[in-house]
């Protein structure tokens, strides 16, 4: 039913709590924890890519807006084949960001300011400029350096096909052969196998040897003093055995699935289509692996967290994640790729919260990152639901970006009004869209050159940062130089142009999140609004004596005259909350 009568403070109780945590004083359990992606946050040096020193300078930025924690994509040495994700050294700083000293202090500054920082963790491959991988390269087949990665003959009388038919989650096969040597075997140059670009070969998690590295690389960032890990690929470092053939499709960001994901909706388990069920995702075997990693951080003080970053779904497989005696926190995709549709948010966030109150783990809430389609941009594409993940290219349809805003932050303000911890993508608090309309030229992603253009890529999500609008390159940093165009809008939606602007996007992420603070929403439980809970158009729920509603029909929802509005989306009309517009209430 679209409701046209309005509401009353009766229609607005709650109905019984479907979410009732106890009280615990982990600090990740309701924490809000801001992505910085180190290229394109902000420039220190004027070489046009973001470094730790412009990570320091705007620490007050992330202070002022009230974050708990700072999560950093990654900043090692690294040939940057894929923006850093591929690792030549764990323990070094790349030159492109600064110096271990930088390091030091931007994590002073931030500890200072009372903000946490997690730092990526990348195991499931290293860059082929690691040393391991380059002694493995020079030594012979069999030896003990190559089997810290997955070297295997190839298939066929001359070994010349791959040894089984993967794909490349960035396109193309996942498997890569050496040059031919003269002490070759019969079956000719080995292959090694890499789920993302050939420049990331996947490491050996059978291998002890392995093992110890990474126990080892978590020391010694947690001796620096980093409050925790975000980990990469979490799914995807133990592969079942024998490296079976798998006929389903990899794909970036919605995972490998069996059948084309035109709308993937499994509603009754909160799955979108964000799972991975091949052979080479969520095998048992990793679990053992995060279990010696919890004992690790269990040996420093101070509540450490490990973060998965796992597209897995159901959610029920998500939350063996975050089982007791594993990870602490796991990236909730099912909600990021949930449609902008009242019935299917309702049950993705109550099977998340049901399915990981199971295991006593905090729910996460993610709506971008530097994956996916910002969400101001995914959710101007009304014709597909705004589900288009891998990046807009010029030639695509474009999204409508006055409605693309109105809907990201009224997602926004649903997502902070959840108990739990929510993630917010650098620039989101501007409202920031992609550029959608990046010429080829510019582009770096590995994804866009390895399927020869026909999946545009990330590089939308992840152009620098607006401070000044107006200044060269909006004062992304001393030169003007950014290392990829913005787009013309950025100008407008700089944050100099919002701090102190009532009704901006800054504005109103800064107050949900002081409200989210003060009212403790993180720590608290949920139950539905009775009255709305079948409601096509309206989510609306009760969060520590706040009502949050949602309206994302056609039809304003008119609430009772006496209602107290703490925060909104966008503008009430005539005391009703119009389209996709976001309230949270005090009744
Ligand atoms: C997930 C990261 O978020 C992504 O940026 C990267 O390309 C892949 N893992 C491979 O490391």
């Amino acid at each position: 039913m679209t409701r046209t009568a309005p509401l009353t403070t009766d229609d607005l109780t709650a109905g019984a709590p479907v979410h009732d945590p106890a009280a615990s004083g982990e600090w990740w359990r309701d924490a809000v924890i801001y992505q910085v992606y180190p290229r394109s946050f902000a420039d220190g040096d004027g070489d046009g890519i973001g470094d730790l020193p412009g990570v320091t300078a705007k620490l007050d930025h992330l202070k002022g807006l009230g974050v708990d924690a700072v999560w950093l994509s990654p900043f090692y040495r690294s040939p940057q084949k894929d923006a850093g994700y591929d690792v030549a050294d764990y323990r070094d700083i790349d030159p492109l960001f600064g110096t271990l000293a930088d390091f030091d202090e931007m994590l002073a500054g931030a500890h200072e300011r009372g903000l946490r920082i997690i730092v990526d963790l990348v195991p499931n491959h290293s860059s082929d400029q690691h040393v391991w991988f380059q002694e493995a390269l020079a030594a012979a087949p069999g030896s003990a350096a190559r089997d810290r990665y997955l070297f295997r003959d190839g298939r066929g009388p001359a070994g010349d096909e791959p040894p089984n038919n993967w794909q490349s989650i960035f396109g193309g096969p996942a498997w890569t052969r050496l040059a031919p040597r003269e002490d070759d075997g019969p079956l000719g140059p080995q292959w090694y196998l890499h789920l993302f670009d050939s420049s990331q070969p996947d490491l050996n998690w059978e291998n002890p040897e392995v093992h110890t590295e990474f126990e080892d690389v978590l020391r010694f960032w947690l001796d620096r003093g980093v409050d925790g890990f975000r980990v990469d690929v979490a799914h995807g470092m133990v592969k079942a055995a024998g490296l079976p053939d798998w006929d389903g499709r990899a794909a970036m960001v919605e995972g490998t699935v069996d059948e084309p994901a035109t709308d993937p909706a499994a509603p009754e388990d909160g799955s979108t289509g964000a799972g991975n069920q091949g052979p080479m995702f969520d095998q048992d075997g990793v679990h053992e692996i995060y279990r010696s990693w919890h004992r690790v951080l269990e040996e420093y003080p101070g509540d450490r967290c490990l973060v998965a970053e796992a597209w897995v779904e159901p959610l029920s497989r998500l939350a063996r994640y975050v089982r007791p005696d594993e990870m602490h926190q796991a990236f909730n995709f099912s909600f990021l790729t949930a449609p902008w549709d009242a019935a299917r948010l309702r049950t993705v966030v109550s099977v998340s919260l049901d399915t990981m109150d199971a295991v006593g783990a905090p729910t996460t809430w993610v709506l971008s990152n530097h994956d996916v389609v910002r969400h101001a941009s995914r959710f101007g594409l009304a014709e597909i639901g705004g589900r288009q993940l891998n990046g807009i290219a010029a030639t695509d349809p474009q999204p409508d970006a006055e409605l693309g805003l109105r809907r990201a932050r009224a997602a926004t303000l649903l997502m902070l009004g959840l108990p739990g911890s929510a993630y917010v993508y650098q620039g989101e608090e501007l409202g920031l869209p992609d550029h959608t309309a990046l010429p080829a030229e510019v582009r770096q992603d590995p994804s866009f050159f390895r399927t020869d253009g026909a999946e545009p890529g990330r590089d939308g999500c992840r152009v620098p940062l607006p401070w000044v609008g107006g200044a060269p390159g909006n004062g992304f940093g001393p030169s003007g130089r950014t290392w990829l165009p913005q787009p013309g809008v950025y100008a407008d939606l700089a944050a100099d142009q919002q701090y102190g602007v009532a009704g901006s996007t800054y504005e109103m992420y800064r107050t949900a999140l002081e409200l989210r603070r003060a009212e403790k929403i993180g720590t608290a439980g949920l139950a539905w609004v009775d009255a709305l809970a079948g409601s096509p158009d309206v989510v609306a729920f009760h969060v520590a004596g706040v009502v949050v509603l949602a309206n994302l029909g056609a039809t304003p929802v008119a609430l009772p005259a006496e209602t107290d509005v703490l925060v909104a989306s966008g503008d009430l009309v005539d005391g009703a909350v119009p389209s996709d517009t976001t309230v949270w209430l005090r009744v």
